[in-house]
């Protein structure tokens, strides 16, 4: 098979990465994709950072026997943990990573803070503690740990009492305050965006799936990539976890629209 005909893999913790798995589709509609949800393994975001590393392997190399042409790690955990050693091993391939969008909320020049949504492995890795360090003179930068946010959402839980109270405890100090932007660094929180919106509403909402989408664009186009074939991409879901309610939370999340 023509190598720029292959499939590309994508992966996250759970069902989150389908939010940029959406925007491959629509900017790559050409493309085939396979995606792999590990919800059996999920939430990455509350495990060591050994153990993350583990899993991601374990799902890149399943993937890798595919034969995709490209791997996208659609999960800010996983490429916290995990980027830099998946680059070196499977270096044959451009693998490319999701982090907090910070560039583009300190761009938007809103007047107030910044929250940055997140799980606790995400905010604590050097990564993202990088970045912070490069916009945080910038900007007033607050990083809100969110643990449990993405089990509710991997429960199918997207709007509802129980998702309210949770966002209510997590942000309603900073409800107060003049708030620029919020920025979702984790890939399951843009299924529950309008539930955020509610509660602060006005402020735009930004998440990282736009960017890691152009960055595989530019590198397949850099590396001669593009799919040839002529024909409208496919797309395959698979998931660790044998439960019949995860793929069709998979297939939900696919077709949801939001903002
Ligand atoms: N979707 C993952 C991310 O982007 C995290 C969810 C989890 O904790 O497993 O960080």
């Amino acid at each position: 098979m023509d190598v720029r005909n292959r499939p590309i893999g994508f992966f996250d913790s759970g069902v989150g990465g389908i939010s940029v798995l959406k925007e491959a589709i629509r900017i790559l509609p050409k493309e085939d994709f396979i995606y792999y949800g590990d919800s059996k393994n999920a939430p990455y975001g509350d495990k060591s950072v050994d153990e993350i590393r583990q899993l991601s392997f374990n799902v890149a190399q399943f993937l890798v026997e595919k034969n995709i042409k490209a791997l996208v790690v659609a999960c800010n955990t996983a490429t916290s943990a995990a980027i830099k050693d998946l680059r070196k091993k499977y270096s044959n391939i451009p693998v490319i990573g999701i982090e907090p969008a910070l560039k583009p909320a300190v761009e938007i020049k809103g007047m107030g803070k910044i929250l940055i949504m997140a799980t606790p492995v995400t905010l604590s890795e050097k990564k993202f503690n990088n970045l912070l360090k490069k916009y945080n003179g910038k900007s007033d930068i607050i990083p809100v740990p969110c643990p449990g946010l993405a089990e509710l959402i991997e429960a199918g839980i997207l709007s509802g009492n129980k998702l309210q109270n949770y966002l209510e405890d997590k942000l309603s100090s900073y409800i107060q305050n003049e708030i620029a932007a919020i920025v979702l660094g984790c890939t399951h929180y843009p299924f529950i965006k309008d539930e955020i919106s509610k509660l602060i509403p006005n402020v735009p909402i930004i998440d990282g799936s736009i960017g890691t989408v152009k960055q595989l664009k530019r590198k397949l186009i850099t590396l001669n990539l593009l799919n040839v074939s002529g024909e409208k991409g496919k797309v395959q879901m698979i998931n660790s976890s044998e439960s019949k309610e995860i793929m069709e939370l998979s297939n939900k999340l696919l077709k949801l629209s939001y903002n």
